[in-house]
């Protein structure tokens, strides 16, 4: 059985839903904070904390799990700057309490989350697995810290892994079923969305002055039905001793902050009210991966390749869930 920490959240959510149809069995844990009941959509749950070994315990006593996938992390770049120790505490910590729980179980198969943001400034781009690892905020360390934490349990404990690193995940189950709920919401795309639909102020553009070729930061957003398929891509990897591997998910082909705009204005047919603003603080200029690795090694490429078929999915679900799920309180 394989165990979804985190699978009533965005990413987790897209995850059962490929699990689901696939046929594999599969259990949820979940403390609910940012996840929802209603996007389990009929998946097995528990609720529990990874900051609760207890909870964990429990989970593992009573399952036969032979892999986990991790999910629960708390994922805004600039709150983690403001407060890091709960990104250490939740991100880190909790993790290394699931990998305890897992080494006292037996169970030595892990896929784990990771994300751009463990790059920090980027040297080169596109990025590729080999680029410096300098994360500038607490979230991207946590989440790197956990990344070499995997090395030291491969070592003294077999614990094989593999790091999924996501750039911008984005985009919306094309059934519209499930989707991106996040309180409060910071990225790009749903908040054009929002303000497309006069549900939110005119967005604010951070930064019209970067040396890009419209002025705007360029980001390699990625279909989170795309980064869920890779989890699946990654099983028989796992299958053999020692496996510790990493792979950089993205499109390979950025989009401007401005380009993201028009295609939100293309596919509500409505216009975008926007502020020009000034550049948030720690946003590279341009961030895009180079996955050449993950194709190569997992047959992997993205099947949403361009911006507006990423945005049309994420429109379905937010156009007809004015208020994402319903089980959240606002
Ligand atoms: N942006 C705006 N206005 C907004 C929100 C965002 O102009 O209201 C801009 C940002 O300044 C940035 C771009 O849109 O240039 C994308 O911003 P997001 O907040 O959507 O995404 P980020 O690139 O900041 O963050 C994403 C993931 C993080 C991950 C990071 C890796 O959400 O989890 O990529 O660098 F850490």
């Amino acid at each position: 059985m394989i165990l979804v920490v985190g699978g009533g959240g965005y990413i987790g959510s897209h995850m059962c839903k490929l699990l689901r149809e696939a046929g594999e069995k599969h259990l949820v844990f979940d403390n609910l904070e940012n996840g929802h009941k209603e996007a389990l959509q009929g998946s097995p749950f528990v609720q529990g904390d990874l900051r609760n070994p207890a909870d964990l315990a429990q989970v593992f006593a009573k399952n036969e799990i032979d892999v986990v996938m991790h999910f629960a992390a708390y994922i805004s770049v600039g709150e983690s700057v403001r407060e890091p120790g709960k990104y250490y505490d939740n991100n880190f910590s909790g993790v290394l309490n699931l990998l305890e729980a897992m080494r006292r179980s037996g169970v030595d198969k892990f896929i784990f989350s990771s994300t751009a943001a463990i790059f920090g400034e980027p040297a080169y781009v596109p990025i590729d697995e080999e680029h410096p690892k300098n994360p500038k905020s607490a979230y991207g360390d946590s989440k790197y810290g956990v990344e070499r934490a995997l090395d030291s349990y491969e070592i003294a404990h077999g614990l094989r892994s593999v790091c999924l690193r996501y750039f911008n995940a984005a985009g919306a189950d094309p059934d519209g079923v499930l989707g991106e709920d996040h309180d409060p919401e910071t990225h790009l795309i749903p908040l054009a969305i929002d303000a497309a639909l006069s549900r939110r102020p005119p967005l604010q553009l951070f930064g019209t002055d970067y040396p890009t070729p419209d002025g705007t930061c360029l980001r390699d957003y990625v279909h989170v039905d795309d980064l869920s398929r890779a989890h699946i891509a990654v099983f028989d990897r796992l299958a053999k001793p020692g496996t510790r591997l990493f792979y950089n998910l993205g499109t390979g082909r950025p989009s401007s902050n401005r380009e993201v705009i028009r295609a939100v204005e293309k596919i509500s047919g409505k216009k975008v009210p926007l502020v020009e603003a000034p550049r948030r603080a720690g946003d590279p200029p341009v961030l895009y991966a180079d996955s050449s690795l993950a194709q190569r090694e997992l047959n992997w490429q993205a099947r949403y390749g361009d911006i507006e078929s990423i945005v049309a999915t994420a429109w379905k679900w937010h156009s007809t869930h004015p208020n994402g799920y319903a089980d959240r309180n606002r």
